[in-house]
């Protein structure tokens, strides 16, 4: 008789073998580093989240929207399910929106639902640049991060303001008409420059040209951002609030598989819920009741999406009269102002982190971020900031203010103007001083206590208030932050000092000169050791 020798086949063994083989490969180790990643948590790391995902269902709903809309001027008369337009002559591209609102089964859902996701997005982004801004998450080795969400940033209000014209209504109409006109203003190449936008006399093929930027070339160019900016945050470690334990040196925060993945997935379905119900109750853009683009005839009250707000405002502000003759041609400020107050503004945004490193000279590398008021100067100039840009923003609905509180428009405009030169200044000192303040309070609540209420007469017959110290956690993120100093003006080997040595000292300064030092070891113990001197005391 012979013996059979059976091997047993297990029936995950191939599946095992490859499984182990993944796992020991160069892509599986890089996976189990990302999955076992701390990723620390705080509120305002949430904006960007909801940014990414709303800017995933613009995408989901503009690819719809792209089957049904018809970019064309070309004029055809409405015979559609609207009724009250019945007759009436409209481009193409009306024609085919209004034919995706009545009747395109899901139409009107949809393109809501694509208009408030992009609103989200922009205020989600503009969120998410505010507090890496007023947290310094800009600083080393996050510069470049900065850049991109603000390219990102850019690019959307560029993605929102040709969405918003291609369905060449009244106030599409209205808004590409304005800036025609800022484009005609701008002096020697306005003219050439308009007939290459436009393609000709305005509104030529304008709908047809400011298609395949809208939903090819700019939302390509965002994936690429977002994909450099995936890039960074994965080959960084990331940036974490100050608390026990956390240092420069580590990340404090939950594992990046499962728990974060879980929370962020819900998040997603919780904004995608959000834009629906939205989408599903509160109309946005109703084109029909606009009518088609007619620039001539635009009433008060037409009013750009909330982000182009500070664009249209900007030209409002401008006074009267601003326009002078060379060479036998008007060249009109009305038009160079605004564009070079704003471009200014966009260009110092964004190159904010680099300006801040240079002046305040500090190359080290920040995982752990600001509480705004430890950055007084910074927090200032954030203040400063908004309020330009609010400022602005509301002077977009001078007409709706002027016209709700039966006041002129001059005197509206006259005090939006005010506004915009004094508020940043105001808002910025004010700002400074808030921070100020809160960082002395700060300093007293770390080396004192709380106060409790309660006063106790001492053994000598002084009265004093019990003050309870704080807890481990609050005192570590009252103490964690670090001290600066203005810059020392050196001159070089000649004794020279330079014009840029010396803007450089004056702005550091500016930075730095009024600034409250941080509690030391040295100072904390000694406050603890009187706080617990007189605790025993009192008990
Ligand atoms: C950041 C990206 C985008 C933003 C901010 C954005 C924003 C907008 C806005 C505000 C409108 C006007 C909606 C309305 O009629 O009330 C619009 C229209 C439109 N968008 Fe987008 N969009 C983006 C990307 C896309 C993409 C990727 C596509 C297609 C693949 C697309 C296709 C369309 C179409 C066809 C329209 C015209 C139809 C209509 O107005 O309803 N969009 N977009």
């Amino acid at each position: 008789m012979t013996a059979t020798r059976v091997t047993p086949i297990h029936p995950f063994h191939v599946t095992d073998r490859l499984s182990e083989s993944l796992k020991r490969s160069a892509a599986g180790r890089a996976a189990a580093r990302l999955a076992t990643r701390a990723v620390p948590t705080h509120w305002s790391f949430m904006f960007a989240e909801v940014a990414l995902y709303s800017f995933i269902v613009v995408l989901v709903t503009g690819v719809f929207l792209s089957f049904f809309f018809d970019p064309s001027s070309t004029v055809v008369t409405y015979q559609g399910a609207y009724q009250p337009l019945s007759g009436i002559d409209m481009s193409r591209a009306l024609d085919s929106t209004l034919h995706i609102s009545f009747e395109v089964r899901g139409g009107l859902l949809i393109r809501q639902a694509h208009h408030w996701a992009s609103l989200l997005l922009l205020a989600a982004l503009a969120m998410h640049l505010l507090s890496m801004f007023f947290t310094g998450a800009f600083r080393r080795p996050r510069q470049l991060n900065w850049f991109v969400a603000f390219a990102v940033f850019a690019l959307c209000l560029i993605a929102g303001w040709t969405g918003y014209a291609l369905p060449d209504d009244m106030l599409s109409g209205t808004g590409l008409r304005i800036v025609h006109g800022v484009i005609l203003g701008i002096p020697v190449i306005g003219t050439w420059l308009a007939f290459l936008v436009f393609g000709g006399q305005f509104p030529s093929q304008i709908i047809a040209n400011f298609y395949p930027v809208h939903a090819i070339v700019v939302p390509l160019v965002i994936v690429a951002l977002i994909g450099v900016y995936v890039a960074l945050l994965i080959s960084q470690r990331p940036a974490q609030f100050a608390g026990p334990g956390r240092s420069n040196d580590n990340v404090v925060g939950i594992p990046l598989l499962p728990r974060y993945a879980a929370l962020s997935g819900g998040l997603f379905f919780l904004v995608f819920a959000v834009i629906l119900l939205i989408s599903a109750t509160v109309t946005i853009n109703p084109i029909w009741n606009y009518g088609p683009s007619s620039p001539g005839d635009a009433s008060a009250g037409s009013q750009p999406d909330w982000y182009m707000g500070f664009l249209d405002g900007a030209l409002r502000l401008v006074p009267p009269g601003w326009e002078f003759e060379l060479f036998g041609q008007t060249v009109t400020v009305a038009v160079l102002a605004p564009l070079a107050v704003v471009g200014g503004f966009m260009a110092v945004v964004a190159l904010y982190p680099f300006i801040e490193a240079w002046i305040t000279g500090d190359r080290r590398e920040h995982h752990i971020l600001d509480r705004p008021r430890n950055a007084p100067t910074r927090t200032g100039i954030g203040v400063a900031g908004v309020i330009f840009y609010a400022t602005l923003w509301g002077a977009a609905s001078s007409d709706i203010v002027a016209t709700q509180f039966r006041v002129s428009i001059e005197a509206v405009t006259l005090l939006y103007q005010v506004t915009l030169l004094i508020g940043p200044i105001a808002g910025f000192l004010i700002a400074r001083q808030v921070a100020l303040a809160l960082q002395r309070r700060d300093r007293e609540l770390v080396l004192h206590g709380v106060e409790t209420g309660r006063i106790v007469r001492m053994p000598g017959g002084e009265y004093i208030e019990v003050h309870r110290p704080l807890d481990a956690y609050e005192q570590w993120r009252l103490v964690d932050f670090e001290e600066h100093a203005p810059l020392m003006l050196r001159p070089d080997a000649q004794g020279r000092i330079t014009v840029s040595q010396w803007l450089r000292a004056r702005l550091s300064r500016f930075f730095f000169e009024d600034r409250v030092r941080p509690v030391t070891r040295k100072e904390l113990r000694r406050g603890r050791g009187v706080e617990s001197n007189r605790d025993h005391l009192l008990l």
